[in-house]
């Protein structure tokens, strides 16, 4: 940690493996005779992360000893915590052809070289052993799942260097590495910070939450993931104008830090709830909220599965403080937020909306109610549906 820092990166040093002047010109002569593997979204996604530090400590595709660690006992063969498998799977027919010990050029669906991967090992793996251990299911219905059982066979592992971050088109201001996300909590002065993980439109309830947190720490990262998400989740863009009326309207200047968490979502609830907290470590947060059924999807996990899961993992290990916050919701008697701790009012007092009520009231061109999401969020929302609505695509 040097002078300014918040928190350490996970194991202790912010990783980049971003090649630079001669060994990034040298790399490129190389990759030029070598096999080449094509990176889908959301491999893209995870070589952006590895390469600026987001995943640190790991420093490529990981290899059959931490597979194993993490998948059976979420940690690192080393005995650090580390939840979720970072793996580069295969076809066999692309594996046949791979040997251990060669290198191959890592490129993107455009054909651009991007990094070059040392495959130490190549190894067969259990996918359901995997979506039980990761993903509490085997059910393929999990998109998560789904996911898992879609990609290839075989399994690349070994370090990795990067020529070139994945090219994005989408928000570059936002896009702020871990080093760049450090140095704006540190020019800020900041000693603490919260990191708020967020794949959906931000409504009353999160903001709430966030608020609750600024009040004991110095700012807050908003930090919304933009990689790959479910076909019936708000695109992005839209998610980003959201919390950018928000933070305008409603959060006092300076106050918040907007970026953005290139990462694909695995809907993984408990496991991703820890991972999603190393990250934001990475990205220099002193703590972490974990609120109701963070990362879930469907009913596959238990409302606070995912903040039980922080009971099993030794928190100096973790380095990252968890904030869990209860189911919270508006009430009309109280006129203000609240959950179960706060709040002694009935259910009939309280407004609740599930997600799929809200996008119905949106299609319909309904805005919700402003104890639910505040006017300008919902007045984005709705304009956003309205220009791209076509009869099959659901935002
Ligand atoms: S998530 O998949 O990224 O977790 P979402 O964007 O809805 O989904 O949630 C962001 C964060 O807010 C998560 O920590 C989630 O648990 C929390 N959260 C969402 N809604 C509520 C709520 N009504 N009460 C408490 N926490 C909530």
């Amino acid at each position: 940690m040097t002078t300014g820092e918040t928190i350490p990166a996970h194991g202790g040093r912010l990783i980049d493996l971003l090649a630079t002047g001669d060994e990034a010109k040298s790399l490129r002569e190389r990759a030029a005779g070598l096999r080449a593997v094509t990176l889908g979204s959301r491999r893209l996604s995870d070589l952006e992360l590895l390469a600026t530090g987001g995943y640190s400590p790991l420093d490529g595709f990981m290899t059959q000893d931490d597979y194993r660690a993490v998948v059976d006992g979420m940690h690192l063969a080393g005995g650090l915590p580390w939840p979720m498998p970072i793996t580069l799977a295969v076809s066999g027919e692309q594996a046949a052809a791979i040997k251990e010990g060669e290198e191959v050029a890592l490129t993107d669906e455009a054909g651009r070289l991007l990094g070059v991967l040392e495959v130490r090992e190549k190894f067969c793996y259990d996918k359901k052993a995997e979506a039980n251990g990761v993903y509490r299911t085997e059910d393929e219905a999990h998109p998560g799942v789904a996911a898992l059982y879609a990609q290839g066979d075989t399994l690349l592992g070994g370090p990795l260097r990067v020529i070139e971050r994945p090219h994005y088109d989408d928000f570059p201001q936002y896009r702020l590495t871990p080093a760049q996300t450090r140095a704006a909590f540190a020019e800020r002065g900041w000693k603490t910070v919260v990191g708020f993980q967020t794949r959906n439109p931000v409504h009353r309830a999160h903001e709430y939450i966030q608020k609750s947190a600024m009040e004991v720490v110095d700012g807050l990262l908003l930090h919304p993931l933009v990689g790959d998400t479910k076909a019936d989740d708000i695109p992005a863009d839209v998610r980003m104008l959201c919390y950018e009326v928000l933070i305008e309207n409603y959060y006092p200047r300076g106050s918040v830090v907007l970026s953005v968490n290139p990462a694909a979502m695995r809907y993984a609830g408990p496991r991703e709830a820890v991972f999603h907290a190393l990250v934001r470590k990475n990205f220099g947060c002193t703590h972490f909220i974990v609120g109701r059924d963070h990362a879930g999807v469907g009913k596959y996990y238990g409302t606070f599965d995912a903040q039980l899961i922080f009971n099993e993992i030794d928190p100096v290990a973790l380095g990252i403080t968890p904030l869990m916050f209860e189911h919270t919701f508006f009430c009309k008697k109280c006129e203000g937020m609240g959950s179960a701790k706060t709040c002694p009012h009935e259910a009939e007092d309280r407004v609740f909306l599930s997600g799929t009520q809200v996008r119905e009231m949106l299609a319909g061109g309904i805005a919700p109610p402003p104890e639910f999401s505040r006017p300008e969020v919902a007045k984005v929302l709705i304009e956003a549906m309205q220009e791209r609505s076509t009869p099959h695509h659901a935002i």
